[in-house]
């Protein structure tokens, strides 16, 4: 399949990279009667369906915030579920994503992760690096205040002479590197704020707000925030004339 299907023409301009706030798993459930981490299973699911969409339509760089560096603070069972989901996830997907030519990287800290756990992300990244279809991040106990602190921290330890720090050495040195900024950042179950994602990257991120939750957030939804997108006005503080 490609994007030439009738019902999803081309947008124009297209977001080349679009970051995905996954919210609203635990309200998904509870409307359900189910419990938070069936909510989280069935979010994984759509993760998948997601992903064939924006290798559908044409998005180049996604990334996907899956559990931020705050998410800790959940009760201890949701966290070792949490774990536990992705783990299955990388089990059960990696060899169709990388059959389908998605190049997954990780953004975020590895080090409070299990030794299996680390070494089963770094291995999916090590398979997938030359895929070209689709980079998908996806942003494990990630933060965004953390991955400046982080960025910093490399700085001073290199001795850079403060007059040598730039925007383009910060840039270098977070975990998107190499990676152009996000355009358009997509947050699912109707919550306006950032939640300490991509806060550098996204200075001029143009945001979209449904109030689908993550597990019913289709591929019409995710075409909707691609034409919202291509009709924004984007000034970067100038003007367009
Ligand atoms: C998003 O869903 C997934 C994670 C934060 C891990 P939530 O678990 O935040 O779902 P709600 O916001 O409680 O509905
Ligand atoms: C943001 O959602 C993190 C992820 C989707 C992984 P949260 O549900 O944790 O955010 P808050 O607590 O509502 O801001
Ligand atoms: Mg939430």
């Amino acid at each position: 399949m490609s994007n030439s299907d009738d019902r999803y023409p081309p947008v124009s301009p297209m977001p080349v990279h679009v970051g995905m706030i996954m919210d609203g798993n635990g309200r998904w459930a509870r409307r359900r009667g189910l419990p938070r981490l069936a909510g989280h299973r069935a979010g994984v699911e759509n993760l998948r369906r997601v992903l064939r969409a924006a290798v559908e339509l044409g998005i180049p760089i996604v990334t996907l915030y899956a559990f931020s560096s705050e998410n800790w603070q959940r009760p201890a069972e949701e966290v070792q579920g949490l774990l536990n989901i992705l783990r299955e996830a990388l089990e059960k997907e990696v060899g169709e994503l990388h059959k389908n030519g998605v190049q997954l990287r990780h953004i975020g800290d590895l080090t409070p992760l299990s030794d299996d756990l680390k070494k089963q992300i770094q291995a999916a990244v090590e398979l997938t690096r030359h895929n070209d279809r689709l980079i998908a991040n996806i942003a494990f106990n990630y933060g965004g205040r953390q991955e400046i602190v982080e960025a910093v921290r490399k700085i001073v330890r290199a001795g850079v002479p403060p007059e040598a720090v730039t925007e383009a050495l910060i840039n270098e040195h977070l975990y998107t590197a190499g990676i152009p900024d996000v355009d358009l950042i997509i947050r699912t179950s109707g919550e306006m704020r950032i939640s300490n994602f991509l806060i550098w990257q996204g200075a001029y991120a143009e945001y979209y707000i449904t109030s689908v939750y993550w597990p019913d957030f289709d591929k019409d939804e995710l075409y909707a925030a691609l034409k919202a997108f291509s009709q924004r006005d984007r000034r970067y503080g100038g003007l367009n004339t």
